[in-house]
């Protein structure tokens, strides 16, 4: 099941807030922050390719120019237990740029297409692609049709579209996350133009209202739905809206209580510390849970408790055990 999927997001869909967002919401696929290729090649550790045993939808996104050495790391992300296998074609970080990877490889698409094809004669996992609708003066739709025809032909069958361009001169990546303007009817038209492709919608996508409106049957393009939805940003600020998501889908009747999710988090957490431990201290093991209660009674309380300095895994559990106890029920 993949209508619901948390967008990779690097410095947080590390092992542990994949795990919380898990326990929260079992249907949501998961994406682990983008690892580029040529760092691992050069340094080659295994804390790249961590995952816990629980999260059973995980899509491993790479981030690199080069066939055979992107191979060489999906196939280790399939032997470690990843899902899925996805490029990334939207990070406009100027980093990302002077490598040749992110959302220049847009103007790129037999390059793309050849680092598919590299991946696909290696593992037996989906390999999808997660791109912009273009970059730059690119606007018109042809350019992303174009994009989208030439990876579909290499054998690329899932894609998201965050649906928007990057501007790759003269913005941040975080402007870029909100600057150019959405254009989701170009996502519509391409399930039109692409019907068996499944395509999964990003940007912006901030609300129960937005979650049930894309999932939708389109009122403008008949017969089209599109696939899925894909949340970043909200889903830190706001980790239970994917539980209410999948109340909203009936994927499940009822909700976990906080406290039994805070339990099960530490049991996971002290059952998996010896890899943990070398990886995340105990503050960025616990930071995930910060905004467990946002809109809540006791959110803030909940907050200092979180970001409180603990000696230990231990002490942590205990103290936010206790409060969460105290946590009312999700509605
Ligand atoms: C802090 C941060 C880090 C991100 N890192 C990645 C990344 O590693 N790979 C990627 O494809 N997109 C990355 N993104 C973009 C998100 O996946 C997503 O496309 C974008 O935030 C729009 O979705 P949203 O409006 O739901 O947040 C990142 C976004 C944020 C906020």
């Amino acid at each position: 099941m993949d209508t619901l999927r948390l967008a990779p997001m690097m410095g947080y869909t590390s092992a542990p807030f994949r795990l919380l967002i898990h326990l929260l919401a079992p249907k949501v696929q998961l994406y682990s922050e983008m690892i580029s290729v040529n760092a691992v090649i050069h340094n080659p550790q295994l804390h790249y390719f961590s995952r816990f045993d629980e999260e059973n939808n995980t899509v491993f996104q790479l981030g690199g120019d080069h066939p055979e050495n992107s191979a060489k790391i999906a196939k280790k992300a399939e032997q470690t237990g990843f899902n899925e296998i996805n490029i990334n074609c939207g990070c406009p970080s100027n980093r990302v740029q002077n490598a040749n990877f992110g959302a220049c490889l847009m103007q790129q698409p037999e390059k793309v297409a050849n680092i598919i094809q590299a991946i696909q004669k290696v593992v037996n996992i989906p390999v999808s692609v997660k791109h912009r609708l273009g970059i730059d003066k690119h606007i018109d739709y042809e350019f992303v049709h174009h994009f989208v025809n030439t990876i579909h032909q290499a054998g690329c069958r899932r894609i998201i579209v965050h649906a928007r361009n990057a501007w790759l001169a003269g913005l941040s990546p975080r402007l870029n996350r909100k600057a150019p303007p959405l254009k989701p009817e170009f996502v519509y038209q391409l399930k039109q133009d692409f019907p068996t492709l499944n395509i999964c919608i990003n940007g912006e996508i901030n609300s129960l209202d937005k979650i049930k409106h894309y999932l939708s049957q389109s009122q403008k393009y008949p017969n089209t739905s599109l696939d899925g939805v894909m949340i970043g940003r909200k889903a830190w600020d706001n980790p239970y809206l994917f539980t209410h998501a999948e109340r909203i889908l009936a994927y499940r009747q009822i909700l976990p209580k906080p406290q039994e999710v805070i339990e099960h988090y530490f049991q996971l957490l002290r059952e998996n510390y010896t890899w943990l431990n070398p990886i995340w201290n105990t503050h960025t093991l616990i930071r995930p849970l910060t905004h467990l209660f946002n809109g809540m009674n006791g959110a803030k309380n909940w907050r200092i408790a979180v970001s409180t300095p603990y000696n230990s895994l231990a002490e942590a559990e205990k103290n936010l055990n206790n409060l969460a106890k105290a946590m009312p029920p999700p509605i």
